[in-house]
């Protein structure tokens, strides 16, 4: 079940559930929570030469793009980077004509591992992943590659701290939430996921690849990269007004967000 191309099946499986997910905006994690602190952690794109790396359906590139980044998205579900051109399209095609703040995205299906196969060293110079590492077999080589593209990697995972095979909300007997119960938090193994959320349009299974910490560190040092910045995004209280469910969000570190850096030349 956790083979390669099972994997890449799963996301193709999961393309039209997974673009609806955001596109309804109903990823309020995302929208409220790790989507602007990635972008906040890229700092100013404007004129980058940006690779997105596992872009699906292209909602960060698109994020990119709207800061003035000229961005290539790279993802190797079919379906999904179909959604990610249509989508590109359409903001061609509603964007004014005078306008020039907007980069573009230029999308191709590509499996990261074949990074090296497909782009020159030095084309980019920024390289970014929003949640898409851990799903990623072999995110060592990914990051190995990467840091031949770019100078500088920018990427958000689930974090490693909360994000335990064990994790279960205790609560009182009136069902509020107490202490999240973590454990097994060393057991780094392929897991997988079940997106089974009300808000989807239907449900579907991933899989994804835990690390721990350290594993994540000692992966960036083998690439040669860096940890300039570290991040542990947080919600705003008027987003938890706005959306109580983030609340937990601000309790414990859901996201981790890495600014990693090649040595200057
Ligand atoms: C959780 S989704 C995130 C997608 C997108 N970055 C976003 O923010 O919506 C993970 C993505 O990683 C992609 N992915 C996983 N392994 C990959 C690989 N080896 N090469 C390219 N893309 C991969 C999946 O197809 C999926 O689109």
């Amino acid at each position: 079940m956790t083979d390669e191309a099972t994997a890449r099946r799963l996301w193709n499986d999961a393309a039209d559930a997974y673009h609806h997910f955001i596109e309804t905006g109903l990823d309020y994690y995302r929208t409220e929570l790790h989507g602007p602190a990635l972008l906040d952690a890229c700092g100013d794109v404007r004129g980058l030469r940006v690779l997105d790396l596992g872009c699906g359906q292209g909602w960060f590139s698109r994020q990119l793009a709207g800061a003035g980044g000229h961005v290539t998205g790279i993802d190797w579900s079919t379906g999904l980077i179909e959604h990610a051109r249509r989508l590109e399209e359409a903001r061609h095609f509603q964007a004014q004509p005078s306008s020039t703040t907007h980069g573009g995205v230029t999308y191709d299906v590509l499996d990261a591992a074949d990074l090296a196969a497909r782009f020159a060293p030095g084309t980019f110079d920024l390289v970014t992943a929003c949640m898409s590492l851990m799903d990623m077999p072999h995110p060592a080589s990914v990051l190995a590659a990467a840091a031949r593209l770019a100078p500088r990697l920018v990427f958000s995972i689930p974090n490693p701290v909360t994000d335990a095979p064990h994790r279960v909300w205790k609560r009182d007997a009136d069902g509020h939430k107490l202490a999240l119960e973590l454990d097994r938090y060393f057991e780094a193994t392929p897991t997988v996921l079940q997106w089974n959320m009300q808000r989807l349009l239907h449900h579907f299974t991933t899989i994804q690849y835990r690390y721990t910490l350290e594993q994540w560190s000692r992966m960036l040092e083998d690439a040669n990269l860096t940890i300039a910045r570290l991040r542990e995004p947080r919600p705003t209280p008027s987003a938890i007004a706005a959306l109580p469910d983030l609340a937990d969000a601000a309790r414990l570190p859901y996201v981790l967000i890495i600014d990693a850096r090649t040595p200057p030349r």
